[in-house]
């Protein structure tokens, strides 16, 4: 089931493509502790071959929203002919506009050179790398080297810079005018779990367990059934986020104002699926709990660690993929703005 819910209402020319990343300003560190699982936050790197694939199948899960949005885009627009992707990733939004607009290229940037590697590749396997110039850029440095955009699109990107007001204030100049700029904030982090996981009598026993598995485990059942696991999860990781990316959450109706946009269009975002899950979100589930769990075990009691294993191990009788009561539950603001 998908929704979407309005609320309201000097670059030098680099039109060339290129199926490697173009560098311009590498930003040594990248961001720090953080990474999206489809959004999630937490400490951890940006290894394109964990959180890429994440965010690939983020882009999956979430495909038909995603094309819901770049359509109500399209309808808004004037021409688009240049599109700039800023904080591509691994090209969530990149494949979206491209679809949607067939007569454009998007210059797609990025400061980590791993997920424009990961972005130029499928653009490759997908016949699209003449329409794609992926650009390794710094966003927090300056300005890209680009033509001026029809159209520019952040997903998930504005809240890891140092100064977003600054790169806020850039996008407008790098607008051109009348064009859209379409920024997406993650507003939850994405749920899969039911609060409490009734343990299935059928199961039986997991004898990792063992006979005296301590409170909250269920010794007959092997399970650890402590309600809330998840809740616990984010309430973690949304403490460590906030720590490292002090920009969540921002008023960024306000920022966007500030640095001169006009908002012609708040609205929320949400991908809920019912159970039982396709075989993509459940995959979608596992890497983003997989990545969870090595991000916030530390914070988190004996139990739920233990249950965080039961339902990750793949060919254990608790494996995520063997119940049927999982959902995908979540949700990004989105603004279009103009200049
Ligand atoms: C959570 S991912 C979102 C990726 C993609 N937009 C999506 O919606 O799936 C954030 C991306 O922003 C990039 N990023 C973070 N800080 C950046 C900066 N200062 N300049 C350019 N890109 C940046 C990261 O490398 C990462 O690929």
């Amino acid at each position: 089931m998908a929704h979407e819910h309005p609320h309201h209402t000097p670059p030098t020319s680099a039109a060339h493509t290129s199926a490697a990343p173009t560098s311009a300003t590498h930003s040594a560190g990248g961001h720090g502790a953080d990474g999206h699982g489809a959004g999630g936050h937490g400490a951890g790197g940006h290894g394109a071959g964990g959180h890429g694939d994440m965010l690939d199948l983020d882009a999956e899960v979430a495909a038909p929203q995603l094309a819901d949005l770049t359509s109500r885009v399209a309808a808004m627009a004037g021409p688009v002919r240049h599109i700039l992707d800023l904080g591509a990733g691994t090209g969530t939004g990149t494949f979206a506009l491209l679809r949607q607009f067939p007569e454009a290229t998007v210059t797609a940037v990025d400061t980590s050179d791993e997920m424009l590697h990961h972005l130029a590749k499928s653009a490759s396997r997908h016949g699209l790398t003449d329409r794609i110039r992926p650009l390794l850029f710094n966003l927090d440095s300056g300005r890209p080297a680009t033509d001026p955009a029809d159209l520019i699109w952040a997903s998930s990107s504005m809240h890891h810079m140092a100064d977003p007001d600054q790169v806020l204030r850039n996008i407008h100049a790098t607008l051109r005018p009348g064009g859209l700029f379409v920024m997406l904030e993650m507003e939850h982090l994405p749920r899969f779990l039911p609060d409490t996981l009734n343990p299935d009598p059928a199961i039986g026993p997991d004898p990792a367990i063992g006979p005296d598995p301590g409170p909250g485990v269920d010794p007959a059942l092997g399970v650890v059934s402590e309600p809330g696991l998840e809740a616990r999860l984010h309430a973690a990781a949304e403490k460590m986020r906030n720590e490292h990316l002090p920009h969540i959450g921002a008023d960024w109706t306000t920022r966007l104002a500030s640095a001169g946009f006009t908002v012609r269009e708040h609205r929320t975002l949400n991908v809920e699926l019912a159970a039982p899950l396709p075989a993509p979100a459940l995959r979608y589930a596992r890497a983003t709990l997989h990545r969870f769990a090595s991000q916030v075990a530390d914070h988190l009691s004996e139990n739920d660690r233990t249950a965080l294993r039961q339902l990750l191990d793949a060919e254990g009788p608790h494996a995520l993929e063997r119940r049927t009561d999982l959902t995908v539950r979540s949700s990004r603001d989105v603004w279009i703005s103009t200049t």
